[in-house]
């Protein structure tokens, strides 16, 4: 029977005000359950507690814990195994854990596993309070910092990309904005099927950037005003390849560089750069390609008016399974036109915006 000073006098308690933060306490010893769980109620905490670390593992699913309080020894799980446990299930939850009688190898291995802190017996159990408020209020700054860390790499990622497009814009033989529209066009269809945040930001990046490649396109092929000869043209086509080589020199766009190498693959092979087929072209490049072919079909060229949305559905409809996926068609079709409307004149405001 292990005999703890629980009840030292306290010379001060903490009280805690809102909002109420839930305390998971996980003993196997009844008696420390039980006085830990009294004064920490008594302390303004949501208190939940379990007798071992499988009861704590579902308690950490069902409930909002915001810190766990775990001992070392105990049957079945010990306090490390559930710490690892709980670091791939909440991994932002903070774990304190309770050393045995001042063993410090012990305390700075739970530190080195991942433990927030460590508690070595005995302990004041007035001093518990204090613990978890520093612990809780360490934790939050630390993840403030995370989040302005990563908004400060989010906006130099956005820095680069717009800078890259601006690049572009200086050699778009295109019509103005199209790298904006074709982008909101490959995402009002991305966004219909179940993709992973992370897939849905490539495939934008990849949308935008798709011909960034024609930065490396000599002046004398990219603005010929006639037809290229069969020699130009091999040139012009390394457009893709040059555009993925960029991207893979940017962490932020190296997810993203497939879409730019394979954005003129056609699905029946006949595409370049390696006229690859059906699903061996990466999803976000076949979604690209209808995106792509409307954009050109509904903006005017200096050889023919803008066709019509319902125009440009048709010809989609008539080139599927020839240079469009088949299935990627009939999502393209589950888009009203007026979504397709309005997000032409939207990326065009938003264009006008950031020039002005
Ligand atoms: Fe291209
Ligand atoms: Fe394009």
């Amino acid at each position: 029977m292990q005999v703890y000073r629980l009840f030292e006098p306290a010379e001060s308690s903490v009280v805690v005000t809102q909002p109420q933060r839930h305390v998971l306490i996980v003993d196997d010893d009844d008696l420390v359950r039980e006085t830990l769980h009294f004064v920490l109620e008594d302390g303004g905490y949501q208190v939940h507690a379990a007798s071992s670390g499988a009861e704590a593992l579902r308690l950490l699913e069902r409930e909002p814990i915001d810190i766990v309080l775990s001992d070392i020894f105990m049957p079945g799980m010990n306090g490390f195994d559930l710490l690892r446990r709980i670091r791939e299930i909440a991994p932002d939850t903070p774990v304190i854990l309770i050393t045995g009688y001042g063993n410090i190898e012990m305390a700075r291995e739970a530190l080195k596993q991942g433990a927030s802190d460590f508690i070595t017996k005995p302990y004041n159990i007035h001093e518990i309070p204090i613990m978890i408020e520093r612990n809780l209020t360490r934790h939050s700054l630390l993840a403030n910092q995370t989040r302005q860390y990563e908004d400060a790499v989010q906006r130099s990622y956005r820095a680069t990309l717009d800078a890259l497009l601006a690049a572009l814009d200086t050699r778009d033989t295109e019509t103005e904005g199209h790298s904006e529209r074709v982008a909101a066009y490959t995402m009002a269809m991305a966004h219909r099927l179940k993709l992973s945040p992370e897939e849905l930001n490539d495939i934008e990046r990849g949308a935008l950037l798709h011909d960034i490649g024609k930065i490396g396109v000599p002046d004398s092929i990219l603005y010929k005003p006639g037809p290229l000869t069969p020699e130009e043209w091999e040139i012009m086509k390394q457009h893709p390849v040059i555009g993925y080589r960029m991207c893979m020199k940017v962490d932020a766009l190296r997810s993203a560089a497939p879409i730019v190498l394979h954005h003129h693959e056609r699905w029946d092979g006949e595409g370049y750069p390696y006229g690859l087929a059906g699903e061996a072209i990466p999803l976000g490049a076949r979604i690209f390609a209808i995106a792509d072919t409307l954009d050109a079909m509904t903006s005017d060229r200096p050889y023919r008016k803008a066709l019509s949305f319902a125009e440009a559905r048709e010809e989609i409809i008539r080139c599927a399974g020839k240079q469009f996926d088949p299935d990627m068609v009939k999502l393209f079709l589950e888009i009203p036109e007026e979504e397709l409307r309005m997000i032409r004149e939207l990326s065009l405001a938003n264009r006008q915006q950031r020039a002005a």
